[in-house]
């Protein structure tokens, strides 16, 4: 279990981040993986506008947002997709007191500035993020 969210999830963002040449992440709203899974200033601001219209009474699923977004290096198009906490992510992502032992032990290990713990089923855990370089066809 803990391989489908520690590999097999990076391992797809990997693929499809080689083969469409899109940077592929899925981010936090609080992080295990600081390397993989930390939100850029445009996916924070995302992420908090996603729970303002939770609170609105807009569903999780489907939950997306797009936009076209000048940098210095050139301009990107980038959409994120919220993802929900289910019931069956609280044995990794849930409060640390209801964690098993045994997870525990392997998180604190692996994962020694672990903050994406004490999440309750429904609330927001991330995004699904891609990030898309715009050819630049006046060059
Ligand atoms: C068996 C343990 C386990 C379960 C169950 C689990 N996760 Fe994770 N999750 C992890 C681990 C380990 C990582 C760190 C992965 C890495 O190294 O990038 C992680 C990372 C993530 C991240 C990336 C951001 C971060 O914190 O680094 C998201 C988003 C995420 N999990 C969502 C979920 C969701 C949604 C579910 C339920 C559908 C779920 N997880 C179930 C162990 C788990």
């Amino acid at each position: 279990m803990i391989k489908v969210c520690a590999e097999l999830a990076p391992e797809i963002a990997g693929r499809l981040s080689r083969t469409h040449g899109w940077r592929v992440t899925r981010v936090g709203t609080r992080v295990r993986n600081p390397l993989l899974g930390m939100p850029d200033a445009w996916e924070q601001q995302v992420l908090s506008e996603f729970a303002e219209r939770a609170g609105k009474g807009e569903a999780f699923p489907g939950m997306t947002r797009s936009e076209l977004v000048t940098e210095p290096g050139g301009q990107y198009y980038r959409f994120m997709k919220a993802i929900a906490v289910q019931p069956q992510c609280l044995l990794c992502h849930g409060p640390s007191d209801q964690i098993s032992d045994e997870i525990r032990t392997v998180l604190k290990n692996q994962y020694p500035f672990d903050a994406a713990t004490g999440y309750k089923a429904g609330e927001l855990r991330g995004a699904v993020s891609i990030k898309q370089l715009i050819p630049d066809r006046t060059r």
